[in-house]
């Protein structure tokens, strides 16, 4: 008998179709949102493996729920949706999508942080709303980013990514991390800073650390007002790892210039959320991975990731 394998969402035939030999495969397609728990909890029941999204918690109350379960492939490469702990005392593989993510995170990584400094997206809608009448020396006047400097929180694959970037862009480069990147201060002349240290130095701080017990809140107010006046804020991690009313404090008291957002406390955000009416502030739905091609190579891992496992192999990426 093939194992039976849960999708919470909708994903293209053509992506699934080879897997349909190997899988019996649900799914949740009856609309493009997350599945409602009380369905999610009775096919995770029934299941071998599940492949979920970031809008699913699997959790204490799932994993008791699931008896069969071997597998769950998290299309994403956090997984704090995830009680991974609990997983594993239940026997069960979690798997992520790292790697095939992390250059098209970097790319809009680096486009929050353009747009911010340029102020792109304010200048768009100057025209949208017929504000523009003249030219003027200052019209919209925004931050260099070439030769400024750079502050990563988190320097992993994705760090990395937007690093080389930062260097093709003639910035000078810090980072904060658990451990020290000796190939990142050899090839990009990164220089590791304490916290504190990073932030009071940089222009640019770009948030990409997973959501964790140590990271939850970690740029709260302190964080905020160790930064420049001029410093803009990039997130593109999770939205846990800020403090959005001290974010947002400092944005409206002149603390920091502006920001740019790809992920929020809570998701999804409303355009009566207070981040959403600030001029100096840029907000994405949550995009940071969301190239076609990116997209389904995610698809593919998760579904090959669940293949292994199945199969009896080693997971292709364990968290
Ligand atoms: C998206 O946020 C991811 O973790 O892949
Ligand atoms: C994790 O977010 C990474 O940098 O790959």
């Amino acid at each position: 008998m093939k194992p039976v394998v849960y999708v919470t969402r909708k994903i293209p035939d053509d992506v699934l179709q080879p897997y349909r030999e190997v899988f019996n495969i649900r799914m949740w397609e009856k609309e493009d949102k997350p599945v409602p728990r009380d369905i999610l909890l009775r096919e995770a029941a029934k299941a071998d493996g599940l492949l979920c999204l970031l809008t699913e918690s699997v959790d204490k109350e799932l994993l008791a729920a699931a008896k069969n379960l071997k597998v769950v492939a998290n299309m994403a490469v956090g997984y704090d949706n995830i009680d991974v702990e609990a997983a594993r005392s239940n026997g069960v593989v979690v798997t992520n999508t790292p790697d095939v993510l992390t250059e098209t995170t970097a790319d809009l990584t680096f486009a929050l942080l353009m747009a911010t400094a340029r102020r792109v997206v304010e200048a768009a809608d100057y025209i949208r709303e017929g504000k523009w009448d003249y030219w003027s020396p200052y019209l919209l006047a925004g931050s260099d980013i070439h030769g400024k400097t750079i502050g990563i929180a988190g320097m992993g694959r994705i760090g990395e990514a937007v690093a080389r970037r930062a260097k093709g862009f003639g910035m000078s480069i810090q980072y904060n991390n658990r451990s020290r990147k000796e190939k990142a201060e050899q090839e990009l002349s990164a220089v590791y800073k304490n916290f504190t240290a990073m932030l009071q130095g940089s222009d640019f701080i770009v948030s990409l650390v997973p959501l964790t017990q140590k990271t939850a809140q970690m740029f709260d107010e302190e964080a905020f007002r160790n930064m420049k006046s001029s410093a803009i804020f990039v997130n593109v991690s999770r939205g846990g790892t800020v403090d959005e009313q001290a974010l947002y404090d400092a944005l409206t008291n002149g603390q920091i210039r502006a920001a740019g957002l790809d992920v929020f406390d809570q998701e999804p955000i409303s355009p009566e959320h207070p981040l959403v009416g600030l001029q100096n502030v840029v907000c994405l739905p949550h995009i940071g991975s969301a190239s076609e091609a990116t997209r389904t190579k995610m698809l593919k891992l998760s579904l090959d990731n669940l293949k292994a496992v199945l199969d009896g192999e080693k997971a292709i990426t364990p968290v």
